[in-house]
C-alpha cells in the first residue's frame, strides 16, 4: 500500500508447494485448537458466499482467473508503453502521460517484479535497456509543467521514490539476479541518502538528485520518515555497504528511543526531525501513518526474526490499536479501525481505504509471531501501555489478532460490495454502535466531527475490546463481535444518510487501490479459507467492468452508480500492487511463500535472510539475545 499525503496519492518447487500446503494445514489446525471450547468454529468459518457455485472451487477456474489478471496487467502495461513511456504514468482516458514521480518512468520500475512473477519475459527484457541508461537526473524535467501549467518541482520525494523505484529495483533483482538492477538500486540509494542528513536520522521530504540538495521542513510525517528501513537494510545486505545499513539503523534507533508512553506506545503522525520526537497525539493507521506500523513487523521478519527493537514496537503498537482504535458499527456490527487525535483517545469514526492493509498485517503477525506474542517487554511500558496490556491479558493474543483481521477484512470487502459499482469509497465515516446497545441509541445521524460532536455518551461508541470482554464474560457464544458472515447492503444516495446505515461516504472515489485485495491475499494464505479468493474475484470483476478503458484502467468516482464515472488517472501502484496481489490470490502455486519473502509497502517482495557473523561484525549488529 502506498500512503503518502501528496497522493491521491524462485520459481516454485514441488517441495515449497508441499511446505506451503502443510503450513496452511498446521495453521488451520492450530487456529481451531486455539479457539475456546465454547466457541464453535462453524459460524466463524463463514460459509462460502451464496454466489459461489461448485465449479469455482476447481483449480482450473482459479488458473483461468489468474490468467485474466495477467491479461489486465498486459493491457495496462502496454497502454503505458504505447502512449506514456518513458514518462511516469498513463492518463488512460486521453492517452497522455504525467510525471508526478520524477519522470523516470515509475510505471515501469513499479511493474518489473509483477512481470517476472507473471512470466512476462518480453516486457521485462524491453525494460532492462531503459534501466541501463537511467541516471536519475531531474534535469530533463526542467521545462515540464503540470496539467495546470505550473512548473514541476525539481526534487524527488523521498518516500515515494524509495518504495516505488528502489523497492521495485531491489525486488526485481531478487527475483531475476540481473546485475544492472542492483547497480541502479545502489546508485539510487546513494542519490537519495542526503535526505537522512538530519540530527535525528529521520529522512527529510525530498532530495534533488542532481545537486544533493534537500527539500522539506523539519516536521516529518510518520509514514514518510519511517518506511525505508526494509529497502535500505536489504540494499545493505546485497551490497555490503555499511552506509546503507546505517541509514535504516538510525531510523530504527530513533523510533525505538522516541518517547511515546503517553500515546500508549503507538507512534503518532507528526515528528520533529531535529529532536526525533513526536509532535502531536494523532494516532492512525491511515494515510500519513500506515506503512510505518507495517514496517515494524516486516523489518523483524526480513532480518530473520532477530530484531527485538522492531518486535517490541510492533507488539506495543498492535496492543494499542486493538484496545483503542477498533470499534463496531451500529447496523451490521462491522468491525472498523479509526483514528484518535488526543490523549483522551476520542475517535473520529473515519475509516480510510488505505487502512484496509491492517487486516493483512495482523494476519501476517498472527501467522509468524507464535510464542513471541509473549515477548513484550512489560516493565518498559508506560501507564497507558500497561493499561492496554492488562485489558488484553484475558485473551489469547493470536486468536484476537486473527479475529480482528477477519472482521476488518470483511468490513473492507463490504465497503466494495455495498456499492452499485462494486468498488469501495476512499473514505467513510462509520456510525458507531452505542456503548450499551439499546440504551444509548443515537437520536439521529452520525457522530459528525467525532465524539465531541456526538450525542452525550453515544458519540464515542463501544470499543471492540469492551464488546469482546462482554462476549467472553457471557460464555463466548457464537462468533465474536464484528466477526463472522456479514452481507452487502445497497445504500442508495438517499439511503446513505438514513439511520440504519453503517457509514456514510466522505470520499466517493476509488483510486485503483490495493489494500483490500492485499489483505485478502494474506488472509487466504494464512487461513486457507476460499472466501477471500471469492471476494477478491468479485472485486476484480468490478475493476474490469467499471475501470477499464481502451488503453488501461482508470480511477473512478460516483461509486454508487454503475457504470461509475472514470477519471484520467492510472497510478503505478495498480500494476505494482493491485494486480500483483490479485494474481497471487488466484494463482494455484504459492509463488511468494510468506515464510520466505516480505512485501514492502508497494508490494515488492524481498527475500527473508539472516545476518552472517561477518555482516554482524561489519555493520555492528549485536547478537540476538534468543
Ligand atoms: C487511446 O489508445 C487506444 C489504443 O491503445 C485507442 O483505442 C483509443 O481510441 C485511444 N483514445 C484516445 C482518446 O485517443
Ligand atoms: C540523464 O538521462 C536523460 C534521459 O536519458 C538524459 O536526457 C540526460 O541528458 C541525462 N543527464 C545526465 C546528466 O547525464
Ligand atoms: C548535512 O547538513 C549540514 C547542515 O545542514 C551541512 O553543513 C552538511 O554539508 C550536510 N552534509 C551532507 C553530506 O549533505
Amino acid at each position: 500500500m502506498s500512503s503518502a499525503t501528496n497522493m491521491i496519492p524462485k520459481r516454485l518447487s514441488a517441495r515449497s508447494l508441499c511446505f506451503a500446503a502443510s503450513v496452511v494445514l498446521v495453521v488451520t489446525t492450530l487456529y481451531y485448537l486455539a479457539l475456546p471450547d465454547s466457541y464453535s468454529p462453524a459460524p466463524h468459518w463463514a460459509p462460502a458466499p451464496p454466489i459461489q457455485d461448485e465449479s469455482s472451487a476447481l483449480p482450473d477456474v482459479w488458473e483461468d482467473r489468474a490468467e485474466q489478471v495477467k491479461r489486465a496487467f498486459l493491457h495496462a502495461y502496454r497502454g503505458w508503453e504505447t502512449h506514456a513511456a518513458p514518462h511516469d504514468e498513463l492518463l488512460p482516458l486521453t492517452n497522455r502521460s504525467s510525471d508526478k514521480f520524477n519522470g523516470w518512468g515509475v510505471t515501469m520500475y513499479d511493474s518489473l517484479d509483477t512481470m517476472i512473477l507473471m512470466g512476462l519475459h518480453d516486457e521485462f527484457e524491453r525494460a532492462l535497456p531503459m534501466i541501463e541508461q537511467a541516471n536519475f537526473s531531474l534535469l530533463s524535467l526542467e521545462k515540464s509543467k503540470d496539467r495546470k501549467g505550473r512548473p514541476v518541482p525539481q526534487h524527488a520525494p523521498f518516500f515515494e521514490t524509495v518504495i516505488r523505484y528502489l523497492g521495485g529495483l531491489l525486488s526485481a533483482y531478487a527475483l531475476s539476479h540481473e546485475p544492472i538492477l542492483l547497480q541502479r538500486a545502489d546508485d539510487l540509494g546513494r542519490l537519495l541518502a542526503p535526505a537522512f542528513n538530519t540530527t535525528s536520522g529521520f529522512p527529510k521530504y525530498a532530495v534533488n538528485t542532481d545537486t544533493g540538495g534537500v527539500t522539506g521542513s523539519n516536521t516529518g510525517i510518520l509514514a514518510e520518515i519511517a518506511s525505508c528501513q526494509l529497502e535500505y537494510t536489504f540494499l545493505a545486505q546485497l551490497t555490503g555497504s555499511k552506509e546503507h545499513f546505517d541509514k535504516a539503523d538510525r531510523v530504527i534507533q530513533a523510533l525505538a528511543q522516541a518517547d511515546v508512553t503517553r500515546r500508549g506506545g503507538m507512534f503518532p503522525m507528526r515528528w520533529n526531525l531535529v529532536a526525533g520526537q513526536p509532535m502531536d497525539d494523532i494516532l492512525s493507521v491511515g494515510a500519513a501513518a500506515d506503512s510505518a506500523h507495517e514496517y515494524l513487523l516486516k523489518q523483524w521478519l526480513l532480518t530473520g526474526q532477530t530484531d527485538d527493537a522492531n518486535l517490541q514496537m510492533y507488539l506495543r503498537t498492535t496492543n494499542h490499536i486493538l484496545t483503542h482504535l477498533l470499534y463496531l458499527s451500529d447496523d451490521r456490527e462491522l468491525l472498523y479501525v479509526t483514528d484518535t487525535s488526543s490523549t483522551a483517545f476520542l475517535p473520529s469514526h473515519k475509516m480510510e481505504h488505505l487502512s484496509c492493509f491492517l487486516p493483512g498485517l495482523l494476519a501476517l503477525g498472527a501467522h509468524t509471531l507464535g510464542d513471541r506474542f509473549a515477548a513484550l517487554d512489560v516493565p518498559a511500558l508506560g501507564t497507558e501501555g500497561l493499561r492496554s496490556h492488562r485489558a488484553l491479558e484475558a485473551h489469547d493474543l493470536r486468536s484476537l489478532h486473527l479475529w480482528a483481521a477477519e472482521g476488518l477484512a470483511t468490513t473492507c470487502y463490504l465497503m466494495y460490495a455495498d456499492q452499485a459499482s462494486g468498488l469501495a469509497p476512499d473514505e467513510v465515516t462509520m456510525r458507531p454502535r452505542p456503548k450499551e446497545l439499546g440504551v444509548l441509541r443515537f437520536a439521529a445521524g452520525f457522530a459528525g466531527g467525532g465524539a465531541e460532536g456526538g450525542p452525550a455518551g453515544g458519540g464515542r461508541g463501544e470499543l471492540w475490546i469492551d464488546a469482546m470482554k462482554r462476549w467472553k464474560d457471557g460464555g463466548a457464544e457464537g462468533a465474536p463481535p464484528g466477526v463472522g458472515m456479514k452481507y452487502p447492503k445497497r445504500y442508495t444516495m438517499d439511503g446513505a444518510l438514513a439511520k440504519e446505515t453503517d457509514y456514510y461516504t466522505r470520499r466517493d472515489e476509488y483510486f485503483l487501490r490495493p489494500e483490500t485485495v492485499e489483505s485478502f491475499y494474506i488472509m487466504w494464505r494464512v487461513t486457507g479459507n476460499p472466501i477471500w479468493r471469492e471476494r477478491g474475484w468479485e472485486i476484480f470483476e468490478s475493476i474490469e467492468r467499471e475501470t477499464k478503458t481502451d488503453s488501461g484502467y482508470a480511477s473512478v468516482k460516483d461509486l454508487y452508480l454503475s457504470p461509475a464515472t472514470q477519471k484520467d488517472d492510472m497510478p503505478s501502484y495498480f500494476l505494482a500492487e493491485t494486480l500483483k496481489y490479485l494474481y497471487l490470490l488466484f494463482h494455484e502455486d504459492d509463488l511468494v511463500p510468506l515464510d520466505k519473502w516480505v512485501f514492502n509497502t508497494e508490494a515488492h517482495p524481498f527475500p527473508i535472510f539472516t545476518w552472517s557473523d561477518w555482516e554482524r561484525r561489519k555493520f555492528g549488529i549485536a547478537k540476538p539475545s534468543s
